[in-house]
């Protein structure tokens, strides 16, 4: 039998081989080193959730007039200056956490009626404690800090 490439015709199924297996290595490499990479590139930008920040800057103690109670939404905190200072409580109610509103003498629950004094403390419904009380300091730049992170005692006051 003749063959026009002077091969024999072992030798060409050889190379045929040899290319296929080849093609089949590289390809292997190629998918293994994209995958380090990936991983490599992923490793450098992890998954991090980034927490909203527990300080709530609200201005300077001026902005709030004497006797008055100012509700920041957001943070659902309340800001209130009495004689003795400030205080920032909690809008959650100690019930099952729902927004309490203020009425201009007391803190009212709209989900099941747990009414609180102005300092928080709880006069009726299911409610079982004081609304909390978060600290309050002055930063360098004259503003007041609350910190939503720190708990402080209902008694205790922020002196401006
Ligand atoms: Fe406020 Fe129930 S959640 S009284």
């Amino acid at each position: 039998m003749s063959n026009p490439g002077g091969h024999p015709a072992g030798e060409q199924e050889d190379m045929t081989r040899r290319a296929f297996l080849g093609a089949v290595g590289f390809g292997a490499l190629t998918a293994t080193l994209g995958a380090v990479a990936i991983g490599g590139i992923r490793y450098m930008f992890p998954n991090v959730l980034y927490e909203p920040s527990n300080r709530l800057k609200i201005g300077g103690p001026d902005r709030f007039g004497a006797g008055t109670v100012t509700f920041i939404a957001d943070k659902k905190v309340f800001i209130r200056r009495v004689p003795e200072g400030f205080q920032a409580i909690s809008a959650v109610c100690t019930h099952l956490g729902c927004t309490v509103n203020w009425t201009g003498t007391t803190f009212h629950c709209p989900c099941h009626g747990s009414v609180y004094e102005p300092d928080g403390k709880v006069i009726a419904g299911p409610a079982p404690r004081t609304l909390e009380h978060f600290s309050i300091e002055l930063a360098r730049d004259g503003q007041m800090v609350v910190d939503l992170s720190k708990v402080i005692d209902a008694s205790e006051f922020y002196k401006a």
